[in-house]
């Protein structure tokens, strides 16, 4: 600390969305050096730029050689649930048979806090080794649950959003709070950790099936009166947990207005999956500033449906992505972007390999509305990297060694890699893939 670091290596990143294409082929927006350098200092980005330049002026720096790597940002998940950690990978449901048969049993475990605590230790090392520095957290009704992840993230320096799940109805007795308790963990969770270090709470009713309009309604109040806390939910992920959701508030127009009567679409609210909404829903989405996490693997895996890129764009609702572990099944934001493609293609949108990159990093970092802070290489921004290794792999290595533009070579990476190749994943400034300071 207080010495300045140069890292010197390929280094890509968006400054904003990818737009039109200039004369080198890169779209407006996305900055790539070659031979760059990124200069950090005390945890933050100083400066990013080419190499030559840089470091002639800069004189006699300590200079990290990377080259042949490639620096990026480091990946946001914009959903994942921490308590999931061992139902990842469970056999043969769609999603309300997968929450009763695996999803529910998991998270009772929970209750003892010791199993939180490894349980957490784990699920935060495995992030990092996947080259995720920011993540957006479902944990369980257990207000313990977030100061055992928050406690361990805290130690790891990462920046973390998670809440403490609010249930109230249609689930295991052991797992259900009340519209009365749920919001008082919620605020005694507000005071001890909200804005401490690179942690914040997300207000976090889990979905409309699960909590009573009493409930959503205390959920909606705690969202007013603390406007800079996240809010996280679920919404038109599956036919049937539609259906279920129509039952239960028959005077709702749709799933999202269900939220929205209650004040739940704001700034900050990030909304998972959003498969099947409608024109409206999205429009309404895009107007209140809440934001659509797709979750590409889960979707598939539990046979959700087909995120739906092109109306989400038409209508203007921001989106990121999210792994959705354990009904996601990696991890790996390489993959979850690789699927994302692959959903795309299904549904006649070619995502480019920029589009993907940016969808990792800076339009998460957009939708927690940090992104003067994470997600691109801005002066005095949080310096949250990873470093690529080409060579991880033998089909990476050869792939990427005949592209002949840092585009292709990109979507090699997107389409090929995971985390093995992840070789650094520094977390203001420090790599916390080393083993003496994994722990
Ligand atoms: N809807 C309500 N709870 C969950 C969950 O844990 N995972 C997923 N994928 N969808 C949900
Ligand atoms: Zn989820």
């Amino acid at each position: 600390a207080g010495k300045p670091r140069a890292f010197r290596s390929s280094i890509l990143h968006c400054l904003k969305a990818p737009g039109a294409r200039g004369a080198d082929g890169l779209p407006d927006g996305v900055e790539y050096f070659e031979d760059g350098v990124l200069v950090v200092e005390n945890g933050h980005v100083v400066e990013v730029g080419p190499a030559h330049a840089l470091l002639a002026r800069l004189g006699d720096i300590e200079v990290v050689d990377q080259r042949g790597k490639l620096i990026l940002p480091g990946f946001v998940d914009g959903h994942i649930h921490s308590p999931q950690v061992d139902v990842i990978a469970s056999y043969g449901t769609q999603l309300l048979d997968w929450l009763e048969r695996y999803t529910f049993p998991s998270e009772q475990s929970f209750a003892r806090l010791e199993h939180a605590r490894e349980t957490s230790r784990f699920f935060l090392d495995e992030l990092l080794r996947n080259g995720t520095t920011t993540a957006v957290v479902f944990a369980t009704v257990h207000e313990h649950s977030v100061d055992a992840l928050f406690e361990l993230a805290q130690a790891r320096q990462m920046r973390l959003i998670a809440g403490k799940v609010l249930m109230d109805r249609n689930a295991p007795a052991a797992l259900t709070d009340t519209a009365a308790s749920g919001e008082a963990e919620t605020r005694a969770l507000i005071e001890r950790w909200h804005g401490r270090d690179r942690l914040s709470i997300a207000i976090t009713p889990r979905f409309a099936i699960t909590s009573t309009p009493a409930q959503l309604e205390s959920a909606g109040r705690l969202a007013r009166e603390f406007p800079d806390v996240y809010i996280q939910t679920h919404v038109a992920e599956n036919h049937a947990e539609i259906a279920a959701v129509r039952d239960l508030f028959p005077d709702s127009r749709s799933y999202v207005d269900v939220y929205d009567r209650v004040g739940l679409l704001r700034e900050r609210a990030l909304y998972g999956h959003c498969v099947h909404l409608d024109a409206a829903d999205r429009r309404r989405m895009a107007q209140t500033g809440a934001v659509a996490v797709h979750c590409p693997t889960s979707n598939l895996f539990l046979g959700s449906g087909l995120f739906d890129f092109d109306a989400a764009a038409a209508d203007g609702m921001a989106v990121c992505v999210g792994s959705d572990v354990g009904g996601g099944t990696s991890y790996s934001m390489l993959r979850t972007l690789s699927e994302s493609y692959k959903i795309g293609q299904l549904k006649g949108t070619s995502l480019s390999a920029f589009d993907l990159l940016h969808l990792g990093t800076l339009a998460g970092a957009k939708a927690l509305g940090v992104a003067d802070r994470i997600g691109r290489f801005v002066p005095g921004a949080e310096a949250d990297f990873i470093v690529i290794d080409w060579a991880a792999t033998p089909v990476l290595l050869r792939r990427s060694g005949i592209a002949q533009t840092i585009e292709e070579k990109l979507f090699a990476l997107v389409m090929l890699g995971d985390d093995r190749a992840i070789s650094a994943c520094h977390v203001l400034g420090e790599n916390r893939l080393s083993p003496t300071t994994a722990r």
